[in-house]
């Protein structure tokens, strides 16, 4: 195979990575975007997988070993991601795309590490000779990042999954006095050594480097609370694809130059477009101290005590059943009660009935980027009834029934109307505009930013208290 075929298969591999990323961008498009990155993907590595043949039969070295290594490899590592994919529930998916960027980070220091014990081996500088002052740059670089992913990625997993009792992996916040400022000296010291490196292409001063950027990373992660996860976890896929794209430099492969930047540059758009819209800095997350294990308490005892007005689902199934326009708000709490499919039969059975229903997505709610939309679209929800905030929001105050289902900080008018709130300035779903609220939650506890929410205490809402899925379950038999 020439130069010129692999060039041009890397970059078929390129273009399908791009329209990969511009298919998930829509829940209508989704499917064949994620088709495009699987093409993509066995494209780059099959033609990877016939260069270094070619490479190998020109230096005349026997490739068999490295071959039936390779593939074994490729046969576990597909066996296994496919296994782990299909069964992973969708309220896991960020610690298992965590699990999956330390990976990659760890897969960038190996290279690394390969690289500057056999440089030869790579095409860097004959046998013998240094490596050139430029590659030793992208090699610091790419394992620095690889290492601070490999380990921030496994404490983000720990912390996500919740299971284990090790104290590093709790939901909490780990926090001491002076963290900030041994953080940075670790930086400095890491940067310290690294320069070293690059002049000398000494060992010690690369190990220890390398030590120094694995603490790194746990000690970075350990202040972030595990409800600010989600936001660390798209961040550490930035790192990982820049990570990549270092390492794609010192090994001159466009591929992986391509690849680890699309990652990088999307990762980081979509840390700042989840930070936008839950109107905190990048800073301000990444120094902790917002986010808790399971959702905080509402504030303020009194605040608890204050009558709501409350129904049951009979009542409510009346109230939707009466209406012209529904508009449906799903949030967290529809996520962790797995009521996704009773809500489609209970919104087909309204349809049935001639009533306008539409779907108002928020872009955080729920835990996770496109967490609604990933929700919904389980349960087959045609996408035509789906609307972004921005769409939706004129529409609420000629709506006859809001029915906020598990949602709490993505309705909370305090985002405008309280300015020293933690929330000011957040973009809400106005769904106090409508004419009608009913609210369902298990009870009047906050959701992930620990308000209290003024929504529920109007004298337009209804609370009807219950597991999602029993409530929409019980509304479905009463609209029947
Ligand atoms: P939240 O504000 O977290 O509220 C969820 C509500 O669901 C809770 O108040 C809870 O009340 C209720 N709930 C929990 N389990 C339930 C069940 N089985 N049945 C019925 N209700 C249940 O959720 P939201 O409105 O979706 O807002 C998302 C929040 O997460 C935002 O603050 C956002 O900034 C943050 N966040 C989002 C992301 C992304 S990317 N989506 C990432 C990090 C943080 P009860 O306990 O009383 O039932």
């Amino acid at each position: 195979m020439s130069m010129s075929v692999v060039t041009l298969l890397y970059l078929i591999a390129s273009v399908c990575f791009i329209q990969a990323l511009k298919g998930l961008s829509n829940p209508k498009t989704a499917r064949i975007g994620n088709t495009f990155g699987m093409v993509g993907m066995a494209i780059a590595i099959l033609t990877t997988i016939a260069l270094i043949v070619k490479q190998a039969s020109a230096l005349g070295s026997d490739l068999s070993l490295g071959l039936g290594l390779l593939f074994a490899a490729l046969v576990v590592g597909g066996a296994i991601g496919a296994y782990v994919a299909a069964k992973v529930e969708m309220t896991k998916m960020p610690e298992l795309v965590a699990a999956m960027h330390s990976l990659i980070g760890l897969a960038a220091v190996c290279i690394a590490y390969a690289v500057v014990s056999e440089p030869s081996a790579f095409g860097l500088a004959p046998l013998g000779e240094p490596i050139p002052v430029g590659n030793r740059v992208e090699l610091f670089i790419g394992t620095f990042v690889g290492a601070i992913t490999f380990s921030g990625s496994v404490i983000a997993f720990g912390k996500l999954s919740g299971k284990y009792q090790f104290r590093l992996f709790k939901g909490a916040p780990v926090v001491y006095r002076g963290q900030h400022m041994i953080n940075l000296l670790l930086a400095l010291a890491m940067l310290g050594f690294g320069i070293i490196f690059m002049l000398t292409q000494a060992w010690l001063p690369f190990v220890i480097m390398t030590a120094i950027a694995f603490a790194l990373g746990v000690l970075i992660i350990i202040p972030i609370g595990g409800a600010d996860m989600p936001v660390v976890v798209s961040m550490l896929n930035s790192y990982s694809g820049w990570a990549a794209a270092g390492i794609g430099f010192s090994l001159n492969n466009p591929m992986l130059i391509i690849a680890g930047s699309l990652v990088g540059s999307s990762g980081a758009i979509l840390s700042y477009i989840m930070c936008r819209a839950m109107n905190r800095s990048f800073f301000n997350v990444l120094l902790g101290g917002f986010g808790n294990e399971g959702g905080a308490a509402a504030t303020g005892g009194a605040q608890e005590q204050r009558p709501v007005k409350s129904g049951s689902a009979d009542d409510a199934a009346f109230m939707l059943g009466n209406a012209e326009t529904v508009v449906i708000v799903p949030g967290y709490g529809l996520a962790v009660a797995r009521a996704q499919h009773a809500l489609k039969e209970l919104t087909d059975k309204l349809i049935e009935k001639g009533i306008d229903v539409k779907y108002a997505i928020h872009p955080v709610a729920g835990r996770m980027p496109g967490h609604m939309n990933v929700l919904l679209a389980e349960a087959e929800v045609d996408y035509e009834l789906v609307h972004e905030m921005e769409d939706i929001n004129g529409e609420f105050q000629q709506t006859d029934v809001v029915l906020v289902l598990g949602a709490n900080d993505v309705v909370n008018p305090a985002a405008k109307t309280d300015p020293k709130s933690v929330i000011a300035g957040m973009p809400i779903l106005e769904a106090y505009r409508a004419k009608t609220i009913i609210v369902n939650k298990r009870s009047m506890a906050a959701g992930y930013a620990g308000l209290d929410n003024e929504l529920f205490y109007m004298d337009k809402t209804m609370m009807v208290f219950g597991d999602a899925k029993k409530v929409i379950e019980d509304m479905v038999k009463a609209v029947e």
